[in-house]
């Protein structure tokens, strides 16, 4: 018994390092954020559907299946695992998310997620 609690320990001990590990790592390959990319693209792409201030409040938001996203919220500290973000933009998603597979890289998406947050930071 003794032993199986030290091995469930141990996994999930790997398993938090694990965590951490590859979110430093995730912070590492996508470079410096260009917030200034970030803003046009998220402008082009998104602000229709997510809102100003990426709130899920744009001006088409109330005409889709679901309610978009509010990316403040998503793109915050409790999601750092960015690369699932990214993958969700790229394939998009059911409720009336495009997809922007070949229209944005993952470095747009780094880089709209950098907007997204600081413009939230701003008061107004
Ligand atoms: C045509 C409207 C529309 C546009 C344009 C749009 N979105 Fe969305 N987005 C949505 C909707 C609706 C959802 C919720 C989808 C669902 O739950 O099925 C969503 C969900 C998301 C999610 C959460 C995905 C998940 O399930 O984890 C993210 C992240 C996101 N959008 C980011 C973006 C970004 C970044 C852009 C611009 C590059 C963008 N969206 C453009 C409508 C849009």
């Amino acid at each position: 018994m003794k032993k199986l609690l030290g091995i469930t320990l141990g996994v999930l001990g790997l398993g938090v390092i694990g965590f951490i590990a590859l979110v430093a790592y995730e912070n590492t390959i996508y470079g410096e954020s260009d917030v200034a990319n970030g803003k046009q693209k998220y402008v082009q792409n998104c602000l229709v559907c997510h809102g100003e201030r990426g709130q899920g409040d744009g001006l088409i938001a109330a005409t889709l299946p679901k309610t978009p996203v509010n990316l403040h919220k998503k793109f915050g500290r409790l999601n750092p695992v960015k690369s699932g973000i990214i993958g969700a933009v790229l394939d998009g998603r059911d409720g009336g998310m495009p997809a922007f597979e070949g229209v944005l890289t993952k470095n747009d998406v780094n880089d709209i997620m950098a907007y997204v947050l600081a413009q939230n930071n701003v008061t107004n």
